[in-house]
């Protein structure tokens, strides 16, 4: 489904541009249909670059990201852009900064509509649109007259995850997606996410700090430190034989382990 291959992207700092940043260094992995993989590192290992680069949101400074086999910066663009966002959405650390905010609430879900390219009558959308935002713990009435900036970071965090649950996207790159709430309804996203793959086969990057959240959750998880894959494997090869330095360190600080899918209530 998704295949990075190489992935490398250098930001130049300073005045004359000298000091370069390998945000992202020849990074490669693989998502198949309906995985949950997680993305685990410390702060500024590149985690967010790597996402936005999948999202289309940055280009890379070189590797290529293969999306069904065909290169999302060479085989997507124009016409074919809405095809690639029908199916691949992002849920973002800070969602305000990828609101427009001169768009009410009810504008950017039903934007959602124009990837769908179904006609839907008006009270169709509202129906469609109330469902998500109510599987979401959103009340419909109340936050759809509303502009982003009106709305609390869980509750503009949790609208970005109602558009994913209208949109069905074949990937959802979910960047440190329940960063902003508490923890109840952090419970209700991580259902959601997971219903969303069970149902229909979802592929999900889960981008997080958290180890113990990303044991729970992930078929994989993919270790990224100083902008490199450092180590990968299944939840429990992590947590029971974890190889590098770095991952021992981030097994023996996980603070609180889930337990089971069913903790969510
Ligand atoms: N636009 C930019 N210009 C220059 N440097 C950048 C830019 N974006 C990111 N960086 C640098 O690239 C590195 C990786 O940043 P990134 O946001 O990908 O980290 P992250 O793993 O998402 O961190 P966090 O967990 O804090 O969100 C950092 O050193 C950051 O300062
Ligand atoms: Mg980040």
């Amino acid at each position: 489904m998704l295949k990075v291959v190489n992935l490398t992207r250098i930001f130049t700092m300073g005045l004359l541009k000298r000091r370069y940043i390998y945000a992202v260094n020849n990074v490669s992995f693989e998502i198949k249909s309906g995985e949950i993989v997680s993305l685990v590192g410390e702060s500024g290992s590149g985690k967010t670059t790597t996402a936005k680069i999948i999202l289309r949101l940055l280009p890379p400074t070189s590797g290529k990201v293969l999306f069904e086999g065909k290169d999302i910066w060479r085989d997507y663009k124009g016409s074919t852009l809405k095809e690639y966002y029908r199916n691949v959405q992002g849920i973002f650390q800070d969602p305000y900064a990828s609101y427009n905010p001169l768009y009410k609430v009810r504008r950017v879900i039903y934007q959602v509509f124009n990837l769908i390219n179904e006609d839907l009558s008006d009270e169709e959308k509202y129906r469609l649109a109330s469902d998500a935002l109510r599987a979401v713990g959103l009340n419909p009435e109340e936050v759809l007259d509303k502009y982003p900036h009106e709305l609390s970071g869980g509750q503009r965090q949790r609208l970005m995850i109602a558009r994913c649950y209208l949109l069905k996207p074949k990937l959802i790159l979910a960047d440190e997606p329940t960063s902003m709430i508490d923890a109840c309804s952090r419970g209700i996203v991580i259902k959601l996410l997971n219903e969303l793959r069970n149902e229909y086969k979802t592929s999900i990057l889960f981008i997080t700090h958290d180890l113990g959240l990303a044991y729970y959750i992930s078929d994989r998880i993919l270790i990224m430190y100083k902008g490199r894959i450092i180590e990968t494997g299944t939840p429990d090869e992590i947590i029971s034989h974890p190889q590098h330095e770095y991952t021992k360190a981030l097994v023996e600080s996980v603070p609180l382990l889930y337990k089971k899918w069913s903790d969510f209530a």
